[in-house]
């Protein structure tokens, strides 16, 4: 057993109660998935991938739609059958939530980025994606990004497309349209390539994986409310005061420097906002306190997760601050009468295949 997966089942039997992070055997998932396919025969079932994607952070404070972090916990799989149809995609949910997953492709994320795929295939057949959700909806944790990257990397697989991750990037992001409203690729870049990633231009698309140190680590906590990422992006105004673009880009490049320095002190003054957090802040309650909570336990720094509801913030393992950190953010919440999951993450790899057939 690695050292890394040690850490993890450690760190969750220490938050018992927190986030579902099991999720079933991918041969269960198999089966069930057949059973689905139900009117498919089976001898038109062309080929079977399995992919998944992990959670994913994105803005990690200073960096609004442009930094995006990995998570080794709570994955979308999704499985890819390319059967003998028309050119017809169909989505199936499960897992978390699914009733807030829409199952209609244009609208479903996985579905949106595989009908993009099959058309520059230029191949004649269908493609049948089934969803099991381990990333809640409307969590501030990539979850439609989850099923958009793992669905850029079954159906790349299962069309034997042969397009690079980077490639993928830009289809997956296509998928975030549905959710946001725009293609923001910030989720998406990490969930594929995994790590802290920073897109560096749109037009040309380039971006960058960097490494984090390895002592980092993200505390968790997510309350129960949903957030749709389309509702926090309606609150932010169209132009921010120069000062505060000033701001952000120095907090930015500090961020970017103490990755690439390791130095959590200097990444954890980069997670300071004024772009986005001021606006959103409304959108959740209990934030305020959260954060003080968290960096009077020893957190280097604290932002909202993506689009929040969740709030992440960044530890040093080494100073063992963890524990009390999470629990600081956890009565953050619950002052405000909001009960919240909570969980200890590194940033971890990007989405990978784990079933073909
Ligand atoms: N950068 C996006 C936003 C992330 O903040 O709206 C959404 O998860």
């Amino acid at each position: 057993m690695s050292a890394g997966f040690e850490f993890r089942r450690a760190l969750v039997s220490r938050n018992k109660g927190t986030h579902n992070r099991s999720y079933e055997s991918f041969s269960e998932i198999f089966s069930k998935y057949v059973q689905r396919l139900g009117k498919y025969e089976k001898a038109s079932v062309l080929s079977h991938v399995e992919a998944i994607a992990p959670a994913t952070s994105a803005n990690l404070g200073a960096g609004f739609d442009v930094f995006g972090v990995a998570l080794s916990e709570l994955f979308d799989t999704v499985a890819v059958d390319v059967v003998k149809s028309d050119n017809k995609v169909k989505v199936f949910v499960e897992g978390r939530n699914p009733e807030l997953v829409p199952t209609d492709p244009e609208k479903n994320t996985a579905g949106i980025v595989a009908k993009a795929l099959m058309k520059i295939s230029g191949k004649n057949c269908g493609l049948v994606i089934n969803i099991k959700k381990g990333v809640r909806p409307g969590s501030g944790l990539g979850s439609s990004a989850a099923s958009a990257a793992a669905s850029a990397l079954a159906v790349n697989e299962a069309l034997q497309l042969g397009l690079t991750r980077r490639e993928l990037v830009k289809f997956a992001a296509l998928g975030e349209v549905a959710a946001a409203g725009v293609p923001h690729a910030d989720n998406v870049s990490a969930a594929i390539l995994g790590f802290f990633t920073v897109i560096i231009s749109h037009d040309p698309f380039e971006v960058l994986q960097l490494p984090m140190p390895g002592n980092a680590a993200f505390v968790i906590a997510t309350p129960e409310s949903v957030l749709e990422t389309s509702k926090a992006r309606s609150v932010l105004p169209k132009q921010v005061p120069l000062s505060d673009a000033v701001h952000n880009i120095s907090r930015a490049a500090a961020f970017v420097a103490g990755a690439l320095l390791n130095n959590l002190n200097l990444m954890g003054m980069g997670m300071s906002d004024l772009i986005a957090e001021p606006y959103r802040t409304k959108l959740i309650p209990g934030l305020a306190d959260v954060k003080r909570g968290a960096i009077e336990a020893g957190a280097a720094g604290v932002a909202i997760s993506g689009s929040g509801p969740s709030v992440l913030a960044l530890v040093d393992l080494s100073k063992k601050v963890e524990t009390e950190v999470l629990k600081a953010m956890k009565e953050g919440f619950g002052k405000h009468g909001i009960e919240c999951e909570t969980m200890v993450t590194k940033p971890g790899l990007g989405a990978k295949i784990v079933r073909r057939e």
